[in-house]
């Protein structure tokens, strides 16, 4: 198979990874994540493995970005984007050390700017890009404590699409995804509880999500079909941001 990547950070687990999976039989992929061992297993699960790739780095070195992203490259173009590495941590505001709110919105919001950045530009990329989804978060429409600088990134990230859309419009479509709380290692902590199943019977009208409800929204927005779809937040969360009372 030959033709442009898709890059998906985030790709060595989780939501990302679904979403590789998903994908990987109609595109060629480049998938980011930072540990070698993990990135190779996903690889490894997804359809015709030998024409995916891998990129390593650690996206809270923004500066890097570039040259590492351009090595990995070597010369092929990207059509598609979508930023799903993503890092939380629960804890009150007021107790977060500066560094590390740098630290979340390094890996959550500037690396994705910096990527599109850099495949925006004709040098690099030949103007082949088409889409771009950042994978954002419910959390920038609900207020959750502990939570305020996670989903400052992502509703920094929502805002940064809006523009971006426009200005990157027509050729590319620039959307992002808000999901609801689903299983991976990043919800791990939430979803052990004892009384996890029960809150989420309470909170989430659908029921539990799964990240394969992520990946199918995000395979749609790439194709043909969401050709009219652009600088649009659209949420996938069974209904828990149309929930007036949630349980906590
Ligand atoms: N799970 C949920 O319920 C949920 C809900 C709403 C939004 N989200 C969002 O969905 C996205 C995916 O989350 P997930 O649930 O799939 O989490 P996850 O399983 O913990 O995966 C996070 C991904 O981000 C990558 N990552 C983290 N820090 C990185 C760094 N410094 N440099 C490069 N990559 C880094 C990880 O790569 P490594 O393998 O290198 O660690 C991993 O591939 C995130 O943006 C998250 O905020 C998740």
């Amino acid at each position: 198979m030959t033709g442009p990547l898709t890059l998906v950070t985030g790709a060595s687990s989780g939501i990302g990874a679904e979403i590789a999976r998903q994908l990987s039989s109609s595109r060629r992929l480049l998938l980011g994540g930072r540990s070698a061992e993990r990135l190779e297993a996903v690889r490894s699960s997804c359809e015709r493995p030998e024409s995916h790739r891998t990129w390593r780095w650690d996206l809270s070195d923004v500066p890097g970005i570039a040259a590492s992203l351009e090595e990995a490259l070597a010369g092929e173009v990207v059509d598609a984007f979508i930023h799903s590495a993503g890092t939380l941590e629960l804890t009150a505001f007021r107790t977060m050390p500066t560094e590390r709110m740098i630290g979340i919105f390094n890996v959550n919001y500037f690396s994705a700017v910096e990527i599109v950045r850099l495949l925006s530009r004709a040098a690099l990329n030949q103007r082949a890009l088409r889409n771009v989804i950042l994978i954002s978060s419910g959390a920038s429409r609900v207020g959750e404590k502990g939570n305020a600088i996670y989903a400052a990134s992502k509703g920094a990230l929502n805002a940064f699409m809006r523009s971006l859309a426009i200005e990157l419009a027509p050729r590319v479509r620039v959307n992002s995804i808000l999901p609801g709380m689903v299983r991976t290692p990043m919800s791990e902590i939430a979803l052990s509880r004892a009384d996890a199943e029960a809150v989420i019977a309470a909170n989430y009208p659908l029921g539990r999500g799964e990240p394969r409800d992520i990946a199918w929204l995000a395979e749609f927005l790439l194709s043909e079909k969401a050709r009219w779809i652009t600088g649009q937040e659209v949420v996938v969360d069974g209904g828990y941001t149309a929930h007036a009372n949630h349980v906590s």
